[in-house]
């Protein structure tokens, strides 16, 4: 019999809920940005990239164009992980070649205290229309991935004012300044709590946090700023959007992945190549893991490592994506080979 009702369920969300299938789904991290000519085009018509950010029309146009040259199986909402501070209407920029410059945060308790009250979700409008824009424009069979930085990520740029630097002052704080510490990131958990449902309300259907810099603390910071605030916006999410699947991403964490894994509640595990399997149960949604180096590098290594990726991971539910950002150097035809590779697997 015909079946006339077609149920099409994107294979991303398949590969979400645990479900091994013959294709492996893939997108990559930063797959919208500076390696595509296109990108740069609208960059600079756009203005500053808070300017980009903060324009949905453009936004959302800067989200579909890796899937137009690429057929990903997933759009990343183009935005910045220090929209939150931005949110709480500290000064941001991005300087050119410098990357983002916030003033670095005085983390005396009153300070933090005045911080409180000035979370503004409508400052983060524009970036929800953005959202809604593209799941509108979106085929069906690709969904849309919301996100956030992990508290300790964002705080890291908000305390030390940059990246680039290893965030001594963050680190100073993580070891004498404890307490103020926890107040920091219990008001970046509350802000990301609500901005994550705001983007789920305008139509994400999967919500990635990046703790691009969790690997950064000793394990006993890693179990407070890292693991504990994650549960906390997991839990928060299943209450009010049970399904919703959230991945994690607690870069360079080294053995901690597992603890992660198994205390914060996220549905799937975003690796980092540096990271072993060992003691993953094979149930564990995982998604990575190359090395991006490989990806701007191309030719015969490309096609050996990602033949490679794709078995390592063929007994398990599996998104393939790369252990970091694509390089801004990344030729294009790279990314096309990547595609190509994937997309003619089958396990
Ligand atoms: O992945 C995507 O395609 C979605 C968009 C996205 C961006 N940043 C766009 C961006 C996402 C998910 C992020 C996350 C982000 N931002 C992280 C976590 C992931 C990671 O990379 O570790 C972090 C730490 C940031 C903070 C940030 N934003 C940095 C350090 C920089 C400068 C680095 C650089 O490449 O210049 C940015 C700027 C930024 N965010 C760009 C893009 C496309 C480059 C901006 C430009 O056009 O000049």
């Amino acid at each position: 019999m015909q079946n006339t009702k077609q149920n099409i369920q994107p294979l991303m969300l398949d590969v979400l809920q645990g479900k091994q299938t013959n294709r492996v789904p893939f997108w990559l991290m930063r797959q919208a940005g500076r390696y595509l000519p296109e990108y740069r085009a609208l960059r600079t018509r756009a203005g500053s990239f808070l300017d980009l950010c903060l324009n949905p029309s453009f936004a959302a146009e800067v989200t579909l164009q890796p899937l137009q040259r690429f057929d990903m199986d997933a759009a990343i909402l183009f935005s910045d992980i220090l929209v939150i501070p931005y949110g709480f209407g500290e000064n941001l920029a991005y300087v050119e070649g410098e990357g983002p410059k916030l003033d670095p945060l005085n983390l005396d308790p009153s300070n933090l205290h005045a911080l409180s009250d000035r979370f503004d979700l409508k400052r983060l409008a524009p970036i929800c229309e953005t959202v809604a824009r593209v799941r509108q424009d979106l085929s069906k069979d690709k969904i849309l991935i919301g996100f956030a930085g992990g508290p300790w990520t964002v705080a890291c740029y908000m305390i030390d004012g940059r990246g680039g630097t290893g965030f001594p002052l963050s680190l100073a704080a993580s070891q004498n300044k404890a307490f103020e510490l926890d107040l920091l990131i219990d008001l970046l958990t509350q802000a990301s709590i609500e901005y994550l449902r705001a983007q789920v309300d305008a139509g994400a259907q999967a919500l990635q946090i990046f703790d691009s810099w969790s690997g950064l603390l000793s394990p006993d910071g890693f179990q407070r700023w890292v693991i504990a605030p994650t549960k906390r916006i997991t839990a928060a999410l299943k209450q009010s959007h049970p399904h919703i699947p959230i991945i994690g991403f607690p870069r360079l964490s080294g053995p901690l992945y597992l603890d992660y894994a198994n205390q914060t509640g996220v549905c799937a595990l975003s690796l980092d190549h540096t990271t072993p399997l060992n003691d993953l149960p094979p149930s564990t949604v995982v998604q990575g893991d190359l090395d991006p180096q490989i990806l701007l590098k191309g030719g015969a290594e490309l096609d050996q490592a990602v033949q490679a990726c794709l078995e390592k991971f063929k007994d398990r539910p599996h998104i393939f994506n790369l252990s970091h950002g694509v390089i801004k150097e990344t030729p294009p035809d790279h990314v096309a080979r990547l595609s190509k590779l994937i997309k003619d697997y089958r396990r």
